[in-house]
C-alpha cells in the first residue's frame, strides 16, 4: 500500500516542493487549504502537480476543521508547514501569528493524539527562534532568544511538539530550518524581492530597489534540498529535532551583489536604503550547524547560494519578460 501524507501550507513554497517530492515517491498527498478570495495554487501549477493533490478545506486557527481534515485523510505522515510566515508582518498581526503559528500546532497535535496517534508529525520550526544568537554557530542545543512575534509563536510550536512527543509518545519531530529560498519564494522575502527587481531593472521596467538592513546575515539554502530533510526526519525510527542549514552565512548586501552581477549590473547603482523596511527588532546574523542532520539523516545541502540566486534570477527574467 502506498503511504499517504497530509500537508498543511501545501500552497506555500515548501508545501509545493514537498508535495512534488512525496508524489514522486508514490504517496497519496492531501493538502489542507484555508479559504482565500484569490487563487493561491500558482506554485503547484508551476510544478505541474496542481491536479494531483486532494485538497481539504481547513484553517489551522480552527481546531474542528483540522480534526475533520485529519479524519478524512487518515495520513501516515503529517507535515505542518502552514503559518503566517513573514517576520515583518508579525509585528502588525501578532495575535493572528500567535494563533496560527503557535496554537495551530496544538490543534494539529491534539487532533493526531485523539484520532490518529499512529501518524508521524513534522513541525516547521525555524532559525528565527535563535534570534539574538547565543552561540556563533547555532545547533540543536543552542538556547533560543526570539526577536519577533513570529519567532515567539514558533518557539511555542516547537516546544509543544517536543512536549507531545514526551507526554504521549507521538512520533513528532521538529525541523529547525534556516532560511531557504527558490524561484517559488514569496515576493515579500528579501531574496525574491531582489531577484524580481534585478529582472525588472535588467529589462528596463524598474530603476531602483528599496531595501532595509542590508548588513543582516543569513544562512541561505535551496528549498528543494530542505524538503528532503523533512521527509528523512519522518523516516527515522525515533522522532527528534534537527537543525537544517548550509553552515555558510552571507550578508543581504553580498546576496544583492551576486544577483546584480549575474546580469552585469552593479547593485550600488540601484539599491536605496529605506528605513520603512527596518524591523522593530532585528535578527542580525544566523549561521547554522547542520552536523546532526548530516550524521543522523545522511542529509547535506546540494545547492550553493550563487547557483540558487542564478536560478531565481533566471526564473524572474522569464516571468517579467512575459508580463
Ligand atoms: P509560505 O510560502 O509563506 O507558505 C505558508 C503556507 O501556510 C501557505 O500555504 C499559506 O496558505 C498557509 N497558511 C497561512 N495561514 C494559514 C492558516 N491559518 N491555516 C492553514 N494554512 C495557512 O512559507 P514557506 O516558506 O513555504 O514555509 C513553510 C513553513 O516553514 C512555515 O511554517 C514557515 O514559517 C516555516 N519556515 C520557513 C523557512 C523558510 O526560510 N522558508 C525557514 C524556517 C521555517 P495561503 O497560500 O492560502 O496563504
Ligand atoms: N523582507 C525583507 N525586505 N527583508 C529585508 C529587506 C527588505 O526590503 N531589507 C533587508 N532585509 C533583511 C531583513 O531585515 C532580514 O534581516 C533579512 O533581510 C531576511 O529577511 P526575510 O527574507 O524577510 O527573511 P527572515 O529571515 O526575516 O525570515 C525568513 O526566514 C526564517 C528562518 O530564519 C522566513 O522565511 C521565516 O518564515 C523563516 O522562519
Amino acid at each position: 500500500m502506498n503511504k499517504s501524507a497530509l500537508i498543511t501550507g501545501v500552497t506555500g513554497q515548501d508545501g509545493a516542493y514537498l508535495a512534488k517530492l512525496l508524489l514522486e515517491k508514490g504517496y497519496r498527498v492531501h493538502g489542507l487549504v484555508a479559504r482565500r478570495s484569490t487563487d493561491t495554487r500558482w506554485r503547484l501549477r508551476e510544478l505541474g502537480i496542481e491536479r494531483e493533490i486532494n485538497y481539504l478545506d481547513g484553517d489551522l486557527a480552527d481546531a474542528c476543521s483540522v480534526q475533520r481534515a485529519l479524519l478524512k485523510a487518515c495520513p501516515d505522515e503529517v507535515y505542518n508547514l502552514g503559518a503566517q510566515s513573514f517576520v515583518g508582518s508579525s509585528w502588525d498581526q501578532p495575535v493572528t501569528t500567535g494563533i496560527v503559528d503557535g496554537l495551530g500546532v496544538t490543534h494539529m497535535l491534539e487532533a493526531i493524539r485523539q484520532f490518529s496517534p499512529q501518524s508521524r508529525f513534522y513541525q516547521a520550526s525555524t532559525s528565527e527562534m535563535f534570534g539574538l544568537i547565543q552561540a556563533e554557530r547555532q545547533d540543536e542545543s543552542t538556547p533560543f532568544y526570539p526577536r519577533s512575534p513570529y519567532g515567539v509563536a514558533k518557539l511555542y510550536g516547537h516546544w509543544i511538539t517536543v512536549n507531545y512527543r514526551e507526554s504521549f509518545g507521538l512520533h513528532a519531530s521538529s525541523g529547525i530550518l534556516f532560511n531557504h529560498e527558490s524561484p517559488l519564494r514569496g515576493i515579500e522575502f528579501v531574496t525574491r524581492k531582489v531577484t524580481d527587481a534585478v529582472a525588472r531593472i535588467k529589462l528596463g521596467k524598474q530603476r531602483e530597489l528599496r531595501l532595509g538592513n542590508i548588513d543582516a546575515k543569513r544562512d541561505w539554502g535551496f528549498a528543494g534540498d530542505y524538503v528532503e530533510a523533512m521527509w528523512l526526519m519522518l523516516q527515522q525510527e525515533q522522532a527528534d529535532d534537527y537543525v537544517v542549514a548550509t553552515g555558510v552565512t552571507t550578508t543581504v548586501r553580498d546576496m544583492c551583489r551576486i544577483a546584480f552581477e549575474y546580469v552585469e549590473l552593479n547593485y550600488e547603482d540601484h539599491v536605496v536604503i529605506d528605513p520603512a523596511f527596518f524591523r522593530p527588532a532585528e535578527v542580525e546574523v544566523l549561521l547554522g550547524n547542520p552536523g546532526k542532520a548530516e550524521r543522523m539523516l545522511g542529509w547535506t545541502p546540494k545547492t550553493s547560494l550563487e547557483s540558487l540566486i542564478r536560478m531565481m534570477v533566471d526564473a524572474d527574467l522569464v516571468r517579467v519578460a512575459k508580463e
